[in-house]
């Protein structure tokens, strides 16, 4: 399986600090939040990696992470958001570098606690389809939400007002290579943006999306707020794990 990281998009949620660089190069604690989902693909296994970025700092991520030396990698690969057309839009670039093969997608802003390689092993043998880690959240308002019924994903909203579960939907995806047909039925959404959660409904309707819940704690880093939030979390994690003071 094939990894891509997704780190375009402008960042505004995040202005002034990201008026002079890329949200994914901020600091988060003491490491890049680039850092954080490369180690994630790394280790679950997944050597082959692809970088899509975007705006006026892509050269940026070239300087700081080379071939990925500092994370056991031979090469790393990059490709170039023209605009901040969605998640979907974003992905659309790995077709090439896909190549038919199995993807494992996470966003550049989502960081983790612990390791999804039991997830990424249970899809390499699921034999199509897609699947997706959901975790419970307090504030589900502010990320996709899924509706889960008999064991089953039904249906997934983005950012509802009246969210029916508490199951935030991560930004860790994995897919078979038909994900790119779905995105090319896309329409922008209301926010301008193609959804990578009309992709995963695209999925549901196939009855082929997969589940299942993410072990330890989970944030995004893409508001004031949530990055403060990551960069406590990874500290804490730190000090409790005694590897760094
Ligand atoms: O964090 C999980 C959430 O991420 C999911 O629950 C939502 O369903 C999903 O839509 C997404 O929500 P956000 O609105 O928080 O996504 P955001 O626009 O902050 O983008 C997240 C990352 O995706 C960002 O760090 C880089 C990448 N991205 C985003 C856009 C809009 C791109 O690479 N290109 C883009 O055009």
């Amino acid at each position: 399986m094939k990894g891509v990281i997704l780190a375009g998009g402008k960042g505004t949620r995040l202005y002034p600090l990201t008026k002079i660089t890329n949200k994914h190069l901020l600091p988060v604690y003491d490491q890049p939040m680039i850092y954080y989902p490369i180690q994630t693909l790394v280790d679950a296994g997944i050597r082959d990696i692809l970088i899509v970025t975007g705006g006026n700092y892509a050269g940026d991520f070239l300087q700081l992470l080379g071939n990925g030396r500092q994370f056991g990698l031979t090469s790393l690969n990059y490709t170039y958001q023209e605009g901040e057309g969605g998640i979907a839009d974003a992905l659309s670039l790995a077709e090439h570098f896909a190549d038919n093969e199995k993807l494992c997608v996470i966003l550049g802003d989502n960081i983790i606690e612990k390791g999804i390689r039991e997830a990424v092993e249970e899809f390499r043998r699921q034999k199509k389809g897609a699947k997706i880690l959901l975790k419970e959240v307090p504030d589900p308002e502010r990320f996709g939400v899924a509706e889960v019924h008999k064991g089953h994903v039904v249906n997934i909203e983005e950012k509802p007002k009246s969210p029916k579960t508490n199951f935030a939907v991560t930004g860790i995806y994995m897919y078979d290579a038909t994900v790119f047909d779905k995105i090319r039925t896309l329409e922008p959404s209301a926010r301008g943006e193609l959804e990578i959660t009309d992709v995963n409904n695209a999925y549901i309707r196939e009855a082929s999306l997969s589940f299942s819940f993410l072990d330890g704690w989970w944030t995004d880093a893409g508001t004031f707020d949530s990055l403060l939030r990551a960069a406590t979390l990874v500290a804490q994690t730190r000090r409790r794990e005694g590897a760094k003071p």
